[in-house]
């Protein structure tokens, strides 16, 4: 049996741990004795968005399941839990109904978050029943505009979408969607591949064609008309991921068309992140940031060096985007993780007394109706014209309380909730224009997602014995649910690595005892086993 003993003196920091100890930490399965355990082994995880809320939620799975004795750490530098999921009030005024700042909607195929609401009882909005009438902008026109209830929920049998694309681009689109959440589903069935390489798992997935060439080329090689792809399918990139058909990559693109059953927590969706920390028993430590990360010499140990001091870990989860950390690495392990590149997107929020955008912003009579919701194209500046100035612009309903049952909202001078996605920060003079009266407004600059240029090669997952990272995951598909799963992923190959027992069992392939049948359609994997 190995033992270590490690010296105090190591950690310059002032905050004592309790050293030495004893590792390995847990019985092995055939001594006959009870090892003396001074200091329970620990898994720091770094970041408490979807990735490491998650993270931490897998492992307690894990320890409720199996026995696994470890504490979990989680360290986040900001002062709240939600990373890129997180809401705003009107105002500011918590009484009212909150407005999601980051990541906001989650799909049916999105497995995990869907059990999670569901789990934690959590209220979901659903989009799709009060989709709006929704526009496409090309900087200087509308080159299409679908009635309420006709965008999200059926845009390939909508008349006017057949008119201007035919028949075989919706439905060629259709075909592909499909086939990828088809095999997306997969990741969710008991025997759901694990991956210490996303290259293996594309492969795998038979997604490596979807990954190395941008939307419109692969769109195009399976029959779908051009201007399909540059105006429809581009609204769709544009307003998800703010890329456009011609740089993005296919994967991003069928993910962007992938929109069936959106919901959002009506709360607002970082309650999920703060149940999965609150159910898995964490300790979270908020406002503390992660500033080294250091092998300790001669064990495979880590020591997570923070504003506040520093431990050692068994295991470390990094649940962030790397290049964002400003973490020190040693050397041979930073340079493992190639440059990500985010998209810098501008994020306002305002609420005006206007019902709807002034028309004559968009070169419109002043009494045409401008649609509720605004999406973009590329397509006019790739025919010489000018860019838009925005992304998206999209109504969200009247201001009103939040509480349900509250009484019907009898201001007289409603106000409506915007939410502006663009490229540049849009001026107060700007939105002046555009909505003729603005109440309040709110801006947010996000490292939003990767530029998700085509690729077949992504960061690894496993950096080094014990150290692993989520948000390798990203360059391949930027949500929260795939954060979730890239984490159950990581979860697995680090307790399989460092306790020989994985979320669902020993077996590393394939859950071995379930509680629901693989083959039926509510099983989740790492929630049933
Ligand atoms: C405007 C916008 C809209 C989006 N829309 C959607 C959507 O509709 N649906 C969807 O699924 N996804 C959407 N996304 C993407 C989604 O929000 C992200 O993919 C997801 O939330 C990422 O989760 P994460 O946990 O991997 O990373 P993050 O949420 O970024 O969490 C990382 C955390 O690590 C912390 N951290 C970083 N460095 C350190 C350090 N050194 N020490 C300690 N803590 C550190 C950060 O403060 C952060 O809280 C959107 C994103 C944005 C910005
Ligand atoms: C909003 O309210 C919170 C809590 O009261 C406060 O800390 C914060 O400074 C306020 N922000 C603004 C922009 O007023
Ligand atoms: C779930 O939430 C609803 C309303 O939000 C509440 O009435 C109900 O008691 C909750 N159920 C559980 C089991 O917590
Ligand atoms: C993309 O992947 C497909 C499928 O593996 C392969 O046939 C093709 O050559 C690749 N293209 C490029 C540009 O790498
Ligand atoms: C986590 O959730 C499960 C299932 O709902 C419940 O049995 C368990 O008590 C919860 N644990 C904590 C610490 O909240
Ligand atoms: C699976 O079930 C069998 C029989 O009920 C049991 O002996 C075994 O310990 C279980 N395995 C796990 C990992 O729970």
């Amino acid at each position: 049996m190995r033992r270590f003993l490690i010296s105090s003196l190591l950690f310059s920091s002032s905050i004592a741990f309790q050293f030495p100890f004893s590792v390995p930490f847990f019985k092995p399965k055939d001594s006959g004795y009870i090892e003396q355990v001074q200091v329970s082994p620990r898994i720091a995880i770094i970041g408490a968005g979807a990735g490491g809320s998650s993270a931490a939620f897998w492992i307690s799975k894990a320890k409720e399941r199996y026995g696994i004795n470890v504490e979990i750490d989680v360290y986040e530098r900001s002062d709240y839990i939600g990373g890129r999921s997180t809401v705003i009030y009107p105002y500011n005024d918590t009484t009212l109904t909150p407005l999601e700042l980051g990541g906001s909607i989650f799909v049916d195929a999105n497995k995990n978050l869907m059990r999670a609401s569901k789990e934690f009882n959590l209220t979901l909005t659903a989009f799709e029943d009060d989709d709006s009438d929704t526009g496409i902008w090309d900087g200087e026109k509308f080159v299409l505009v679908l009635d309420s209830g006709s965008y999200v929920k059926s845009w390939w049998t909508t008349l006017k979408v057949l008119w201007r694309y035919g028949y075989t681009a919706p439905t060629k689109t259709k075909t592909i969607v499909n086939s990828v959440i088809d095999r997306f589903l997969g990741l969710y069935t008991p025997e759901a591949p694990r991956w210490d390489d996303l290259s293996a798992l594309s492969e795998n997935m038979q997604w490596v064609s979807l990954t190395n060439q941008t939307a419109s080329e692969y769109f195009k090689a399976n029959g779908v008309a051009p201007l399909f792809s540059q105006e429809l399918v581009e609204a769709a990139t544009r307003v998800n991921y703010g890329q456009n058909v011609d740089k993005i990559h296919a994967l991003g693109g069928a993910v962007s068309m992938a929109a069936s059953g959106a919901s959002g927590v009506a709360a607002g969706n970082f309650h999920l992140f703060k149940h999965f920390l609150e159910n898995s028993s964490a300790n979270v430590y908020l406002n503390t940031n992660v500033e080294e990360i250091k092998r300790i010499p001669d064990t495979s140990l880590w020591s997570v060096y923070t504003s506040t001091g520093s431990r050692a870990y068994k295991g470390v989860i990094l649940a962030a985007p790397f290049h964002q950390t400003n973490i020190n690495l040693p050397s041979d392990l930073a340079e493992l993780i190639p440059p990500q590149p985010y998209v810098h997107l501008h994020v306002t929020w305002l609420t005006t007394r206007s019902e709807r955008p002034r028309p004559e912003y968009f070169g419109l009579a002043s009494n045409a109706q401008v649609p509720a919701t605004i999406l973009s194209t590329y397509e006019g500046v790739r025919a010489g014209g000018v860019e838009p100035e925005f992304n998206s612009i999209s109504y969200h309903g009247k201001v009103g309380k939040f509480e349900q049952g509250a009484e019907e909202d009898t201001t007289t001078d409603p106000e409506w909730s915007v939410k502006i996605f663009s490229k540049e920060r849009v001026s107060d003079e700007w939105l002046e224009n555009v909505f003729g009266h603005v109440g309040w407004v709110s801006r947010k600059l996000w490292q939003a997602y990767p530029v998700l240029l085509p690729t077949s090669e992504f960061p690894p997952v496993k950096l080094d014995q014990g150290f692993y990272y989520v948000n390798a995951f990203e360059p391949f598909i930027s949500t929260m649910e795939t954060e979730t799963i890239a984490s159950r992923n990581v979860v697995d190959l680090l307790l399989h690595e460092e306790f020989g027992m994985g979320i669902c069992g020993a077996l590393l392939s394939g859950a071995e005892n379930t509680t629901l049948t693989a083959a039926s359609n509510d099983f989740v994997l790492g929630w049933d086993c």
